[in-house]
């Protein structure tokens, strides 16, 4: 049983293969198709922080799959009142096929998947988010900017918090090959664990990988540029300092000229315009932008069916 906690335990060969199921699935629901692929699956989803797009994302599609999604709030389980993650691990896998869980430290998700008899995703945390990274390669191989078999030709930019969709895009490219440049604030920066970590991968990948200041050095000649909110679920308070820290660091229309001619730019979303991306090179890029949140459904039927064919391996 393989439970899918984080890209570090994943092969590239995996996250292909992840990725052409959901293709496959997502070529047939745009054609009308729906084949029950896990008929009768129980997905639980428990929710420690809030979600828009993971949420229905993860219902609509176990549901397209033939299956059912059961939406479970921190605030209305007994979870929420203190009873222990294992405890709930071992009751809720005892009953569903499926676990998805959004919470604070990984920690928390790595003892529920130590007791749970059913494969446990990330909907994230906040060290990854793994199934939006899918979702985001997704689009980069759609809209072209991406192929497994050439992946040095693609620079991704990430310009922002060292945080967990940073992470997130560090492992993504260190494990596949393609290259990135990392531009946040001092005091910002992507943690050291996951630095030492994609080094080591890139070693095999030979992804070049870098960790920077300067925004306009990150984004000079990407194909793809991206970024992420300033203040991540959990970190409200910190709101007006890191206002302030990250001047400089929105992507607008003068940062983005410094990229490839077609670059995309991606934001895995919410985003707040006149924070991190401004109203403009946000809306030049809707289209992209909705496509990458469309394809969490699409990718996360991939990642559900591949979890399940494990089972029977
Ligand atoms: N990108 C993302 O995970 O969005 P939600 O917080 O709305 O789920
Ligand atoms: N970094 C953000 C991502 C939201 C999808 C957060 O953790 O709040």
């Amino acid at each position: 049983m393989r439970h899918f906690l984080w890209l570090i335990d994943y092969t590239k060969e995996e996250i292909k293969e992840i990725l052409s199921i959901g293709f496959e699935i997502k070529k047939e629901t745009k054609a009308g198709v729906f084949k029950p692929y896990l008929k009768n699956k129980q997905l639980a989803m428990i929710f420690e922080k809030s979600s828009t797009r993971t949420r229905v994302s993860f219902e609509v599609g176990i549901n397209q799959l033939g299956g059912n999604g059961i939406f479970l709030s921190s605030r209305d389980i007994q979870l929420g009142r203190g009873e222990p993650i294992k405890d709930t691990a071992r009751v809720i896998s005892s009953m569903a096929d499926l676990v998805m869980i959004r919470t604070f430290g990984q920690e928390r998700l790595e003892e529920f998947a130590k007791y749970s008899k059913v494969p446990v995703i990330n909907g994230l945390t906040d060290l990854c988010h793994p199934v939006q990274l899918l979702a985001d390669i997704m689009t980069m191989i759609e809209f072209e900017k991406f192929d497994f078999d050439k992946p040095s030709q693609t620079t991704v930019a990430y310009v922002g918090d060292g945080n967990n969709m940073a992470n997130s895009w560090v492992v993504s490219a260190s494990k596949l090959g393609f290259n990135l440049k990392i531009a946040t604030p001092k005091g910002y920066e992507v943690d050291d664990f996951i630095q030492k970590k994609a080094f080591e991968f890139a070693k095999e990948s030979k992804a070049k990988i870098e960790f920077l200041y300067d925004p306009k050095e990150a984004v000079r000649e990407a194909d793809v540029v991206t970024t992420d909110t300033w203040v991540s679920m959990g970190q409200e308070e910190e709101k007006e300092k890191r206002i302030k820290d990250f001047k400089g660091f929105e992507v607008d229309k003068n940062l983005m000229s410094l990229a490839k001619k077609d670059a995309l730019f991606l934001h895995c979303l919410p985003a707040y315009r006149g924070y991190e991306v401004s109203e403009e090179v946000f809306e030049e890029h809707a289209e992209e932008i909705f496509t990458e949140a469309e394809n969490r459904l699409h990718a996360q039927k991939g990642l559900m069916v591949w979890l399940e064919k494990q089972q029977k391996n």
